[in-house]
């Protein structure tokens, strides 16, 4: 038997034609003698009419009392229904229920952590499946501009020795004899990459443990990394605001009904398709923040709310840069010109959204970065084979990371960064 996608069926072509489709059930209700059953599927819902006179009395009393996510199979005539939710029925001339779902425990109206407790469930519904789909467009688009322009995709380790964005948020984990971590970035060993291939990047799980809950904070997410050899800060700046148009571009082109169904205002998205983005140093950030009454000085690092703050200036997504070196990594290359700030930078999305991007052109002399791990108080031995790096052939390089799940909270508009991943880990929650 040939079925249909539901999606395929929402068409005037398709009006008159006898189709097969199968789902889950989305919503069902009974009025006279004729059960209206809301079918879902990964594409589209589609209302389906089993009318007693058709299909038995049974079945319409079995459907009027069904749990809702019931498996179904269900073969009629399509038929243009202005009254239907999505615009067109499915009248049945056969129906199958094909497993039965009592009592499923999503209803509405439930508080968020018994919600998180039934992620495995509630992941089925048609928001999270267009927040995938949103996600996926991202992730292919990514892959797609970096192909583009010549770029290196590589595959690093997520089992570390040592630290890449400080201990603070490292998750030990028993290696054997040893003590190791999970990888908080791939950043160091695309580094490393960079003298084979040039330039590379990589798309991996990054791990930190955050010890607060915030909005945009997980314990595990989704890194994009890049990194390339005689790129300056400035030409990896370019390289962020051209995958970043281009991610937005391909979203808007193709998740247009994704966009839709989550209410996103698609304004702010068109504005981010065109590049350059506006580039503010710290110094100017710092005074825009005073200016608005923001009690902050200069040394301090920008936390969410400041950031808040900061993208009520822009209507599209803006880099800030220089940030002093006391608030960002060890890695980053001190600005020749102001030895206090580092040729650093951060995407920050507008909306509110705030950091996306973190990347910076890398500390290339051997001795200067030797001074900065000393500085920051790391054992120089654990970072033996990057100091290597700057012994033997070293070059101007730069590289950024992105949060794959901070792109996607703000492109797809949502409030928290635990709907942008099917299973958000953060302090407390690891089940399911
Ligand atoms: O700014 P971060 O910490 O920079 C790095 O890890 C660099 N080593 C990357 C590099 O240059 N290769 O992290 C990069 C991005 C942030 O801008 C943010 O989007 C995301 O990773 N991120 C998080 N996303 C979700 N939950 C968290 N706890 C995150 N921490 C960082
Ligand atoms: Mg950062």
């Amino acid at each position: 038997m040939f079925f249909h996608q539901i999606s395929e069926l929402l068409s005037d072509d398709m009006a008159g034609k006898r189709v097969c489709l199968r789902g889950w059930i989305y919503r069902r209700s009974v009025v006279g003698g004729k059960a209206f059953v809301r079918v879902r599927d990964s594409t589209g819902v589609i209302q389906v009419v089993v009318d007693e006179a058709v299909l038995g009395e049974e079945l319409v009393k079995t459907l009027k009392d069904i749990g809702l996510e019931a498996s179904v199979e269900a073969c009629g005539t399509v038929t243009k229904q202005p009254r239907a939710p999505t615009g067109y029925e499915v009248v049945a001339d056969s129906f199958r229920i094909l497993g039965y779902s009592r009592d499923f425990p999503i209803k509405g109206g439930e508080g968020v952590e018994y919600l998180l407790d039934n992620r495995h469930l509630v992941i089925r519904s048609p928001k999270y499946t267009a927040i995938w789909k949103i996600k996926h467009t991202i992730l292919d688009a990514g892959r797609e501009w970096f192909k583009k322009d010549g770029w290196w995709e590589v595959t690093p380790p997520i089992l570390t020795a040592s630290a890449c964005e400080g201990g603070a948020t490292l998750f030990p984990v028993q290696y054997f004899e040893k003590q190791a971590y999970l990888s908080q970035s791939a950043q160091l060993y695309l580094e490393v990459m960079i003298f084979s291939l040039e330039k590379v990047w990589s798309l991996t799980p990054s791990f930190r443990a955050e010890q607060s809950r915030t909005r945009r904070h997980l314990a595990e997410y989704w890194h994009l990394e890049a990194e390339a050899a005689w790129y300056d800060m400035e030409d990896m700046m370019r390289v962020v605001e051209n995958l970043v148009s281009h991610i937005v571009d391909r979203v808007l082109e193709e998740r247009r009904r994704e966009l839709d169904a989550l209410g996103r205002n698609v304004d702010f998205l068109k504005t981010a398709v065109e590049t350059p983005y506006p580039r503010v140093k710290y110094d100017e950030a710092i005074e825009i923040l005073q200016k608005k009454g923001v009690d902050i000085k200069w040394g301090s690092d920008l936390g969410a709310d400041e950031e808040r703050l900061l993208t009520q200036e822009f209507d599209r997504p803006f880099f800030v840069t220089h940030f002093p070196k006391e608030v960002k990594s060890f890695y980053m290359k001190l600005d020749p010109e102001d030895p206090r700030v580092v040729l650093g930078f951060d995407l920050l999305a507008p909306e509110g959204y705030g950091e996306v991007v973190g990347g910076s052109q890398r500390e290339d002399d051997y001795d200067k970065l030797l001074q900065r791990i000393i500085e920051n108080g790391y054992n120089v031995d654990d970072y033996k084979w990057y100091l290597d790096l700057r012994k033997y052939g070293t070059v101007v390089h730069s590289g950024f990371g992105l949060g794959i799940e901070r792109l996607l909270m703000w492109i797809a508009g949502l409030d928290h960064i635990r709907d942008a991943i099917p299973f958000p880990r953060f302090r407390g929650r690891i089940y399911p």
